[in-house]
């Protein structure tokens, strides 16, 4: 079974309610800035696997296996194949619907930036423009002992003999955020920023268990802005008071959401 297998089938719809929905674009019309923060539930309808759950991907690997240093220093080959079927699965995925509701809203309100901690980069492939991402990206490579060699494009002729190598004799590693490791230090304080100064949080497909973008819709609570999450699964963040929990899949409801905003 490759990693990236449509699992598009498996999604929970139920029919939405018109209620919360109104609530919601009522909330999101009034606000003045608006921070969007996405997780893997965003991209699960365009065929990319969420990391936990029944179908979540660290049920069938071991991240430490395949997301940590000591992974790729011991099985370099073994974790570029998988970073290699990855990229190559994410390429040829299409943002759906949600994706374009997005850029919609960017374009009618205003949503700059979108805080991500996907690395799949279906944000920029929709239009999105400015978009954090918290845990890097699947595009570039740098070198695992930090010669500086970096931002070393993953294009085809990097993957012709796996692992592939840095200029220097050493491997190179994906730019994506592995265990253990610290976030990419000025994404994390723009981020930190935003949710200190928005008017309004939209949390989208996160299970809001990895710190620190579990922390940001907490920073905006705190202030007393409110948060709309979606997604179908209850999480840590669905019941606290000042959040509006749309228990709807993010391709389905994002499109209703900006339809009852904008009227398209
Ligand atoms: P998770 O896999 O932990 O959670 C995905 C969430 O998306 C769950 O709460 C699902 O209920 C929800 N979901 C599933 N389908 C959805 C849909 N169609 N629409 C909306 N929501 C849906 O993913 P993250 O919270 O993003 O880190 O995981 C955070 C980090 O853990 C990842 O970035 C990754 C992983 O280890 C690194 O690789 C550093």
């Amino acid at each position: 079974m490759s990693a990236e297998e449509d699992f598009s089938r498996s999604v929970v719809t139920e029919p939405h309610s018109g209620g919360l929905i109104a609530e919601a674009a009522d909330m999101i019309g009034a606000a003045g800035s608006i921070v969007v923060s996405t997780g893997a539930g965003m991209s699960r309808e365009s065929g990319v696997r969420t990391f936990r759950g029944e179908e979540g991907l660290w049920k069938e690997y071991r991240a430490e296996d395949l997301a940590s240093i000591e992974g790729i220093r011991k099985d370099p080959a073994l974790v570029w194949e998988w970073y290699r079927e990855r990229l190559k699965a994410c390429q040829e995925l299409e943002p759906h619907a949600g994706y374009y509701a997005l850029v919609s809203m960017q374009n009618g309100k205003g949503i700059l930036p979108l805080i991500t901690q996907n690395v799949d980069g279906l944000h920029q492939k929709a239009g999105v423009k400015d978009v954090i991402e918290l845990h890097g990206n699947l595009r570039t490579a740098s070198c695992i002992d930090s010669c500086g060699v970096s931002r070393v494009q993953m294009t085809g002729d990097l993957f012709e003999k796996l692992p592939p190598r840095c200029s220097c004799g050493s491997i190179l590693r994906p730019d994506v955020v592995l265990f253990g490791e610290q976030l990419p230090e000025q994404a994390l304080s723009r981020a930190f920023r935003l949710a200190d100064s928005c008017d309004l949080m939209m949390v989208i497909g996160t299970s809001m268990v990895v710190y620190p973008a579990s922390s940001l819709p907490l920073i905006a609570l705190r202030r007393g802005v409110k948060v709309i999450e979606i997604n179908p699964e209850e999480t840590p963040l669905s019941s606290l008071d000042g959040v509006l929990s749309l228990r709807y899949t993010a391709g389905s409801v994002l499109p209703e959401l900006v339809k009852a905003v904008y009227g398209v």
